[in-house]
């Protein structure tokens, strides 16, 4: 027997699942609660593509899962910016111009900058790359807000480091990447400039941190309430609760 709870958004009337009204728990060993599952094993079918299979073979070229080097990509550039939060908490720790605040600042700009070269690849690759269709099981506005935050984060990988780029630039601060490789200095230094966009990189530090937080909790939604594949097929190696 397997329990399930499902919510109110689930069972709306005119979706494929049935109508409930409130939120309540399903179990499977019931016959009209196991009519629920085969609803939902469908409703999975066509989440992957199987409805375009009687037309065309559009179905191999559905990837049910992300690729590996968007998987990778997505974890690397994760760990990369919660790095860089911690690396500029720390710096707080020392006054200006004191050594270790300019080596934590030294380490927050080259991976800032690594974070900007894989970045470009993650988001050339997602556009290149056809990635698995959004849960149906989602209500519209949900896919909407899913497709929204996944675009202003892709904008946010990029602007992040650049307005931090341009903050050093204008303030005539070196850029280097790990000591291998010093960034030219190619603006005319503006204080003026500079402080703009240290307000910037500290507002779209927030925007960062907000969005994020959106997108964690869709997913958590997804992989406790709806039980389907979001989570696992951007994680294979977390264990699905998908039946
Ligand atoms: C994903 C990339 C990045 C993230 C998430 C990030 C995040 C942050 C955060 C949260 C702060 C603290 C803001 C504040 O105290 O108001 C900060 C400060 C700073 N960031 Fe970044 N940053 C990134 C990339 C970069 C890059 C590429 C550079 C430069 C090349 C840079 C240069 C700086 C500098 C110089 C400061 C400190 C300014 C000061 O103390 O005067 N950041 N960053
Ligand atoms: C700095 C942090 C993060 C950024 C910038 C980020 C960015 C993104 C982007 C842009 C996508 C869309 C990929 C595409 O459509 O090709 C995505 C997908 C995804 N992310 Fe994140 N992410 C971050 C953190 C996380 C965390 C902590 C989780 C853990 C729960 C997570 C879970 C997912 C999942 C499950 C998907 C796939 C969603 C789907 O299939 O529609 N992400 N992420």
């Amino acid at each position: 027997m397997r329990k399930m709870f499902i919510t109110r958004g689930v069972a709306q009337p005119g979706r494929v699942l049935p109508s409930g009204g409130r939120s309540r728990w399903f179990d499977s060993s019931h016959p009209d609660q196991y009519c629920y599952h085969h609803c939902r094993y469908i409703v999975d079918l066509i989440s992957q593509g199987m409805s375009k299979m009687a037309t065309n073979d559009s179905l191999l070229k559905t990837p049910k899962q992300f690729n590996l080097l968007t998987q990778c990509l997505h974890g690397i550039i994760f760990l990369l910016i919660s790095l860089q939060f911690y690396l500029a908490y720390r710096r707080e720790f020392f006054p200006k111009d004191l050594p270790e605040r300019l080596t934590y600042l030294l380490w927050h700009k080259s991976i800032g900058m690594l974070v900007l070269g894989l970045g470009i690849l993650f988001i050339l690759w997602s556009f290149i790359k056809k990635r698995p269709p959004y849960s149906l099981i989602a209500r519209r506005w949900e896919r909407m807000t899913a497709k929204t935050v996944h675009l202003l984060l892709f904008a946010l990988i990029i602007a992040m480091p650049l307005s931090g780029y341009f903050m050093s630039q204008f303030a005539d601060r070196p850029i280097q990447l790990f000591n291998i490789y010093t960034f030219h200095q190619w603006v005319t230094p503006d204080k003026a400039w500079a402080d703009i966009f240290y307000q910037m990189h500290g507002y779209l530090s927030y925007a960062l941190i907000g969005l994020v937080s959106v997108h964690v909790l869709g997913a958590l939604v997804h992989y406790f309430i709806y039980n389907d594949d979001v989570v696992t097929r951007m994680f294979p190696f977390i264990k699905s609760r998908k039946f």
